[in-house]
C-alpha cells in the first residue's frame, strides 16, 4: 500500500486508460442492486479505493451523491482535477473510517483495490455505512484470452480474412505465471488479485456473500500499451525492475508474441493486440 502513496504512482496511473473498468461493469453491478431492492431511490455510492475515479465515474448519473477515498492523496489530488461533478466528493483515508453516516449508502464498489486493505476492517465498516437494503460490489479481473494479428504488416487481400492466433499461453507462461510465483513468495496481496479473490472471499464474514462470474470484456490495444498497464501498477513495476531490459519476463512475452505474429522486428506500438478479461465480484449485503 505504500508503493500506491507515490506521485510518480499516481501520475502513470491516470495516463494509462488501456485496461479499465468501462461503464458495462457499472451496469452489471447496478441490474444486481435494483433486482435486490423495490423502487426506493439511489441517494448515496461510495468508492472504495477509487484512485483517480474512473470506475465510480460510470455511476454518478443514478446517484445523488458519491463519495471516493483512496490512501494515496495524489490519486485524490487527480481524482478532483478529474471529476468536477458537485454531486461527488473525494477524501484521503481508508478501510478503516469511512467518512459516512451510519445506514446511509446504497452500494459500496471497490474496483480492484479490497486486496490492499484489511478485509475484517473494511467489512465491519461496509456493515456500519451500509442502508438495510444496500449492497457492496468487489470486483477485480481474470485475463482469459490474447489474441494477436499473425501477419499486421501484410496487405489483406479482398475477401481475405485477416488471421489472427492466440498468445494466450505465452502471456501465461512468460509472464502471468513469473509473476504470480513472485507475488507469491513475497506473501504480497496482489497474489489474490491474481487467483481472483478466493482466499478474500473465504476470509469475509459478518455479510451475506455471494461470488459471481461477470461479464467478459474485450480491450484493443497495442502490445506497447498492455505493457504500460502492468508498468502503471507499483508491485508489477517492482517485480519488473529485478531484470535486465532483455530478460525481464514483460519484455520477453513481448518479443515472443512479436515472433508469433511473424513480425520480430516489429515495434511495440505496432502489434496490435485484442485482451479478454473475465470480470470477477464479491457481491456483500447485509444480514
Ligand atoms: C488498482 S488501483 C484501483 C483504483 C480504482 N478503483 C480504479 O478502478 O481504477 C488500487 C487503489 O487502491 C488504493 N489503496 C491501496 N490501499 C488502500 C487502502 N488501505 N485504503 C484505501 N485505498 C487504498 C491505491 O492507492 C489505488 O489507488
Amino acid at each position: 500500500m505504500e508503493l500506491w502513496k507515490q506521485p510518480e504512482i499516481a501520475e502513470s496511473y491516470a495516463k494509462n486508460n488501456n485496461i479499465t473498468y468501462p461503464a458495462a461493469v457499472a451496469q452489471y453491478v447496478l441490474e444486481r442492486l435494483m433486482t435486490s431492492r423495490d423502487n426506493s431511490k439511489l441517494e448515496l455510492i461510495v468508492d472504495a479505493g477509487c484512485g483517480n475515479g474512473r470506475s465510480l465515474k460510470w455511476y454518478l448519473p443514478y446517484f445523488h451523491r458519491a463519495v471516493g477515498f483512496d490512501a494515496s492523496e495524489f490519486q485524490i489530488d487527480n481524482a478532483r482535477k478529474l471529476n468536477k461533478s458537485p454531486k461527488v466528493s473525494y477524501f484521503v483515508g481508508q478501510e478503516n473510517k469511512i467518512a459516512v453516516e451510519d445506514g446511509s449508502v446504497d452500494l459500496i464498489i471497490a474496483a480492484g483495490s479490497v486486496h490492499y486493505m484489511n478485509a475484517n476492517d473494511f467489512v465491519c465498516e461496509c456493515n456500519r455505512v451500509l442502508k438495510q437494503n444496500g449492497m457492496v460490489a468487489i470486483y477485480n479481473h481474470e485475463y482469459c484470452e490474447l489474441i494477436v494479428d499473425d501477419q499486421p504488416t501484410q496487405v489483406t487481400q479482398r475477401n481475405e480474412k485477416p488471421k489472427f492466433v492466440s498468445g494466450f499461453d505465452i502471456f501465461d507462461t512468460f509472464y502471468q505465471q513469473p509473476v504470480k510465483n513472485y507475488f507469491s513468495r513475497e506473501n504480497h496481496p496482489n497474489f489474490d488479485d491474481l487467483c481472483c479473490y478466493d482466499h478474500l472471499y473465504s476470509e469475509i464474514s459478518g455479510m451475506k456473500k455471494e461470488k459471481k462470474n461477470g461479464p467478459t470484456l474485450d480491450y484493443y490495444l497495442s502490445l506497447k500499451e498492455f505493457k504500460d498497464h502492468f508498468l502503471s501498477e507499483p508491485a508489477y513495476k517492482k517485480h519488473h525492475k529485478l531484470f535486465p531490459e532483455n530478460s525481464a519476463p514483460l519484455n520477453v512475452m513481448g518479443q515472443k508474441l512479436k515472433c508469433l505474429s511473424n513480425t520480430p522486428e516489429l515495434k511495440d506500438e505496432e502489434l496490435r493486440l485484442k485482451v479478454t478479461v473475465l470480470l470477477h465480484v464479491i457481491f456483500l449485503s447485509k444480514y
